[in-house]
């Protein structure tokens, strides 16, 4: 083999409505719980993969820096397995930005692991389907599998220790009046990974054994709830779900949280909004920001309410958002 291959493609990230927490298989990479997200339209990363004879060894630029050795190594353990397939060796150069507004903190490697992997199909000329390509994503990130979709997303949890059963597919379009809203109340860096923190709390939380059956009756009841777009019972089991999420690492041992004094205020508003009529719910993840859910004909007021209280640099408004698709070449 001695052309070059290259491609470049966007991926946008998506926020869990029901929870993924916990791998039943670590090296797999199989959750022990199916999942359901929305994609979203304001924040993604665009990565280009270039596969060639110039490079002795695999490179990582990420917002025009230079990885550490670890982070690259990360990569090249996720090229190896493009690599295998089509059978080569080739090293490559691994460009990539996140547009994740600055220091908003949210979890870039669903849209970074997507992205990756819609590039190297692209480059190798692999024409892997979608439904491969999520299972491929999700070796880089679990909640990178849900990536490869735009609206609303259903990752499948799977059987046993079959990896190939353990993919995404798209739910329904979310071409209707619903948003997100990223509420950014705290910009350092969370201090423990999701990886880590998860692992944890499946190996100390006696809250965790009752997780699974939660999310699988959560799961059925927010389906239902898109499908009838009622966003008030979305919301309300989206919210409620995250709680649970949390309390299990609350009963962890040692216990931890993600929770900060501004994301319980931030919640709080969430309530206050409610109380002023308007539709929002909240939903949190692996950091101390905080996501609302709300229909779309609402955000203004729901901007002006919160905007009292935070400042409006720190409330980003999402549409939900498409699939990957290929960019143009980057100039380097
Ligand atoms: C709280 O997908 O980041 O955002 O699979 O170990 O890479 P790894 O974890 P990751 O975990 C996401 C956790 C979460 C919930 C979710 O997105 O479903």
């Amino acid at each position: 083999m001695s052309k070059d291959y290259i491609a470049t493609y966007q991926a946008h990230t998506n926020i869990a409505l029901i929870k993924y927490w916990g791998k039943r298989n670590q090296d797999l990479m199989l959750p022990v719980t199916s999942s359901l997200s929305l994609t979203l339209e304001a924040f993604y990363s665009q990565t280009q993969v270039h596969f060639a004879k110039d490079y002795a060894s695999d490179q990582f630029i990420l917002n025009d820096q230079p990885q550490s050795k670890n982070e690259v190594q990360k990569i090249s353990n996720f090229l190896d397995r493009f690599r295998q397939l089509k059978a080569t060796d080739l090293k490559a150069k691994v460009t990539s930005y996140n547009h994740v507004p600055t220091a908003a903190g949210l979890a870039s490697s669903a849209s970074a692991f997507a992205a990756l992997a819609c590039a190297c199909n692209g480059a190798l000329e692999l024409n892997l389907p979608q439904k491969e390509l999520s299972i491929m994503a999700r070796f880089g990130s679990g909640s990178a599998s849900r990536s490869l979709f735009g609206g609303f997303v259903e990752w499948e949890k799977g059987q046993g220790d079959d990896s190939q059963s353990s993919f995404a597919h798209p739910f329904d379009e979310a071409d209707w009046d619903i948003a997100m809203i990223a509420l950014i109340v705290n910009q350092a860096a969370k201090p423990f990974s999701s990886r880590q923190a998860m692992q944890h709390t499946i190996e100390s939380s006696p809250f965790y054994a009752l997780w699974a059956e939660e999310v699988a009756s959560d799961l059925k009841h927010i389906k239902r709830a898109i499908k009838a777009r009622d966003i008030h019972q979305i919301g309300q089991i989206a919210e409620h779900n995250a709680m649970k999420m949390h309390a299990t690492m609350l009963a962890a041992n040692p216990s931890f949280t993600y929770f900060q004094a501004e994301s319980l205020q931030a919640m709080e508003a969430v309530r206050q909004l409610r109380k002023a009529g308007l539709t929002a719910y909240f939903t949190m993840d692996a950091g101390p920001n905080v996501k609302i859910i709300c229909p779309y004909s609402e955000v203004p007021a729901i901007q002006a309410h919160l905007s009292k209280a935070f400042d409006p640099q720190n409330i980003i408004v999402s549409r939900p958002g498409p699939q990957p698709f290929p960019i143009p070449t980057f100039k380097n």
